[in-house]
């Protein structure tokens, strides 16, 4: 059989080059603003016209040599715009290092932007979170309003605090990782233009979120960095994603447990194991994810691509999502429904009850399998997949052929579907 190649090529390229354009489109729009002498805040008028209270962490003791605690600076900047009625912009200077530890910036009622010129690290030494939250870095929560942006860099120091762990060494005490930053019920949130490197655990996660807007964000963490996932997204819903770039060592992203209307476009992912929706359903919890759309997205390098993912046992469903125009380049398994998810030190015994899955579409999903079977619906014998819908597949390894699987897998499909689907009979699509 022959497939346009050259065709999945050509678009590929055109993806990769409008990423690239999108990731290294000079900073330009940035106007200097005025800095202002120590006042603690100022009314001040920006070239741009934006109006409005603008609050230097320098003003508040910061000394961004990478090397002070700055913590207490962030803490009071925040603490201070809070108490605005209105709107107020913090900002974190261009050309310097923040050292910040584990902090809260907790309920504000403020329409607060944190606009992040430069650079802020986390401490590379696991001993400082000990008494602290030993789960979060930077910890939003009960926040309202919050834009993040500014171009700058937030980084993790995970490969120095691994170094420092008993994951790399034995004889060293272990700690849980750190997510770089959390969003705990937030609504109204922005969070643009920035990057995250080298995250101790995930990058961003949102949980029990609503009114996300994600864009031209890059994530960055070395391949065998362990649970860095890019963007988790748990409990959340209204969520969009957006031009976005992910390099890491675990999902680019992942939706899980009671999150619905989630849209994601524009998505670069790779080295890292794909989007995920899951794993829902261990432990027995009933988990609903739904209405989910993923639409524009080049995956290379990747574990996986598309993937769903349920424990036995469990009890809700997973409804109405949508992967659509997803470019793969070696990617082992490109499409994958696993209701069979065992991530535990035992295998796990089969069991009756299972997270629902039905009216799940694959449409214009092409490129290269790094491994033979580039489609696998393992569904559930109790409750097996309904409203599988394939179109427009054009998957093929680099050395054998491409095979699909399907385990009560019922589906149907249309237009050009490589490998072939397996739906025992073509199930009317409702
Ligand atoms: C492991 O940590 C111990 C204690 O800090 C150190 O003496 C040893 O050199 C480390 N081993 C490796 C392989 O880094
Ligand atoms: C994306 O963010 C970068 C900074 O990380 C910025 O330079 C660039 O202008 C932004 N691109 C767009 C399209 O906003
Ligand atoms: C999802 O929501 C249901 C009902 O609102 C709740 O019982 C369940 O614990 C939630 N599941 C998870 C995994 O959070
Ligand atoms: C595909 O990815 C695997 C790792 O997942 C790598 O070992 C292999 O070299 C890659 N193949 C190509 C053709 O890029
Ligand atoms: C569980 O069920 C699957 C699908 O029917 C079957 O392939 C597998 O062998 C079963 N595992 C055990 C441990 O019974
Ligand atoms: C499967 O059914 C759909 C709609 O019910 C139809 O459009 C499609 O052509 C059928 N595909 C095959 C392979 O019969």
């Amino acid at each position: 059989m022959e497939f346009p190649i050259n065709c999945i090529c050509t678009s590929n390229l055109l993806l990769v080059i409008t990423l690239v354009l999108l990731h290294f489109t000079s900073s330009l729009e940035f106007e200097s603003f005025l800095q202002l002498p120590r006042s603690g805040f100022s009314v001040i008028r920006k070239p741009r016209k934006e109006v409005g209270i603008f609050l230097h962490v320098t003003a508040y003791g910061a000394v961004g040599d990478g090397i002070h605690d700055d913590t207490e600076a962030f803490r009071n900047a925040w603490k201070v715009a809070c108490t605005f009625p209105q709107r107020a912009t913090i900002i974190v200077p261009e050309g310097f290092t923040y050292l910040v530890q584990p902090i809260d910036f907790a309920a504000c009622q403020t329409e607060v932007t944190l606009r992040i010129l430069g650079a802020i690290i986390a401490p590379k030494d696991p001993k400082v979170w000990l008494g602290l939250n030993p789960r979060k870095w930077l910890y939003f929560h009960g926040v309202e309003q919050l834009t993040l942006e500014g171009g700058g860099t937030i980084n993790g120091m995970g490969k120095d605090w691994w170094a420092l762990s008993c994951k790399t060494n034995a004889t060293l005490p272990c700690h849980h990782a750190p997510t770089a930053i959390t969003f705990h019920r937030c609504k109204n949130l922005k969070v643009r233009d920035i990057s995250i490197i080298d995250s101790q655990q995930t990058h961003i996660t949102f949980t029990n979120c609503r009114s996300i807007v994600v864009s031209n964000v890059t994530l960055t963490a070395p391949v065998e960095s362990p649970n860095t996932d890019g963007i988790h997204i748990s409990a959340s819903s209204d969520v969009q994603v957006s031009d976005t770039s992910i390099k890491t060592g675990d999902d680019c992203v992942s939706i899980v447990s009671n999150s619905s209307r989630i849209v994601i476009t524009g998505l670069a992912c790779g080295p890292g194991h794909g989007i995920s929706i899951g794993s829902l359903g261990r432990w027995s919890e009933w988990s609903e994810v739904r209405d989910v759309m993923v639409d524009g997205a080049y995956l290379s390098n990747t574990q996986n691509g598309v993937r769903i993912k349920t424990w036995q046992g469990g009890a809700g469903y997973v409804r109405r999502v949508t992967f659509k125009n997803v470019w793969m380049e070696n990617v082992t398994n490109p499409i994958i429904v696993d209701q069979y998810y065992c991530d535990a030190p035992e295998p796990c015994i089969n069991q009756t009850s299972a997270v629902h899955v039905d009216k799940i579409s694959f449409v214009g999903i092409k490129g290269t399998s790094g491994s033979d079977e580039a489609i696998r619906f393992a569904c559930s014998d109790s409750s097996p997949c309904q409203g599988l819908y394939l179109e427009d597949i054009q998957l093929i390894t680099y050395t054998g052929v491409a095979t699909s699987f399907c385990w009560k897998a019922q589906g149907s499909s249309s237009g050009v579907v490589y490998p072939s689907p397996c739906f025992p009979t073509n199930e009317s699509v409702i």
